[in-house]
């Protein structure tokens, strides 16, 4: 009796103090498609694992508008979640209004200096303190297209350039099919945008005009053809696509009702929950002439300054799970990027995202290593913003001449 009377105590205090260690972590996060809930899933199952409850927040839709929205608001009202996805030139804003835990303690214990690139621990870091902690890099300049389709029409490989693109184009457009499968929305819109941008001007090109917003580069005949190009474009998408979902966009290239889609590579992710496999199913290749640049999108989360000890518990244990081996190699594998962790087994990844590993590194000694603008990897919000308006009233309103269309994107540009 006594001794079954000191077991209970002996388990009651087990429990207290594994108690005492759990916590809650509220997550705000956009990853709402069948790829990125399987992806933002298995954070969950690491976090459970360790005892901590995960409260989803999750905001629908693609490339984190609404979720902003929401989280600005959740801030304001004084009741921030545990954790939000934030990312780019943005987390320097959130840190600057003095909202953001410091990750320093979780971030030496795990040594991301030393696991980092360099231009992204730069990113995560507010003068000098870690503020977030980044997920995963994301290539954006990716065109997908269905393999079979391609075969029907006798296009025998992706096209490299913009003219072999519209003449493939054609060529679907003929067979009665939708060549280009397009969301009609801002940042979709965008997402194309900026691929013809790089494949038009270069990379180079696309630094002065996009990032530094250079007034001469964004005035330049080389963006009047970047914006020819963008509405020829458009001509090979269906009357259907405005304001469509990026994963039903491409959900019609994984079924064959179009051929292809501009987007970046969390479009492999509804190809890999769909079951298919690159090289026989679909195809990724860079957007036409941006085989020698990459556009980079790097996904983070930050967390909020919580006074809670155990919140904050769940905060380091959430921040240290992120750049662990387990959740950087399973996350990626599901959500179509690739680990942001340096020296990472790649075997289990597939042939596109070798390539972009690959491209990565090459890339970045070349030059051709870019930011997304389309996803906030560049530009202030502010100026993001309005670029980003000033390109989809040119993209939906054919009645903007493109010279008209190049003043307004200049001119959004100066937007403070
Ligand atoms: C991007 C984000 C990606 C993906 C995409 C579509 O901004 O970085 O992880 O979720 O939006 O939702």
């Amino acid at each position: 009796m006594l001794k079954l009377s000191k077991l209970a105590t002996a388990v009651a205090l087990v429990v207290a103090g594994s108690a005492a260690m759990a916590g809650e972590v509220e997550v705000l996060h956009w990853w709402t498609s069948g790829g990125e809930a399987k992806s933002v899933a298995e954070l969950k199952t690491i976090m459970q694992s360790k005892g901590h409850t995960w409260k989803d927040f999750a905001v629908a839709g693609g490339g984190g508008d609404n979720a902003m929205t929401v989280l600005k608001s959740r801030v304001v009202s004084g009741n921030p979640p545990a954790a939000a996805q934030i990312k780019g030139p943005a987390l320097q804003e959130w840190a600057a209004e003095g909202v953001l835990a410091n990750l320093d303690a979780t971030a030496k214990a795990e040594k991301w200096d030393e696991l980092l690139p360099k231009v992204v621990a730069d990113v995560m870091k507010y003068k000098g303190n870690y503020i977030a902690v980044p997920v995963n890099v994301h290539r954006v300049n990716w065109m997908w297209a269905n393999k079979a389709v391609l075969d029907k029409v006798g296009v025998k490989s992706a096209p490299k350039t913009w003219p072999e693109f519209f003449e493939a184009a054609d060529k679907v457009k003929k067979a009665g099919l939708i060549a280009v499968a397009h969301g009609g929305q801002n940042w979709q819109d965008f997402t194309t945008f900026e691929s013809v941008v790089l494949g038009v001007g270069g990379a180079k090109f696309y630094e002065d005009a996009l990032v530094k917003l250079d007034q001469k580069a964004l005035t330049s005949a080389t963006m009047t053809k970047s914006l020819e190009t963008f509405r020829k474009i458009k001509g090979y998408t269906d009357a259907a696509s405005p304001g469509r979902d990026w994963n039903l966009a491409t959900a019609m290239v994984i079924k064959g009702d179009a051929a292809f889609q501009f987007m970046g590579d969390w479009a492999k992710g509804e190809f890999a929950a769909a079951g298919k496999t690159p090289g026989k199913d679909y195809i990724c290749a860079a957007a036409p002439g941006t085989g020698n640049a990459y556009t980079f999108n790097v996904d983070s989360f930050a967390m909020f300054k919580l006074k809670d000890p155990n919140a904050q518990k769940a905060q380091a244990d959430l921040a240290a799970a992120i750049m662990g081996t387990q959740f950087q190699e399973v996350f990626n594998l599901n959500k179509g990027s690739i680990p942001v962790r340096l020296k990472m087994d790649m075997s289990k990844f597939d042939d596109c995202a070798k390539l972009s590993a690959k491209d990565f590194v090459e890339t970045a000694k070349t030059g051709g290593l870019v930011p997304s603008v389309a996803h906030g990897m560049a530009v202030k919000p502010a100026a993001e913003g309005a670029i980003k308006d000033a390109v989809s009233q040119f993209w939906n309103d054919d009645k903007i001449s493109v010279a008209d269309g190049v003043k307004n994107i200049a001119k959004a540009a100066a937007t403070k």
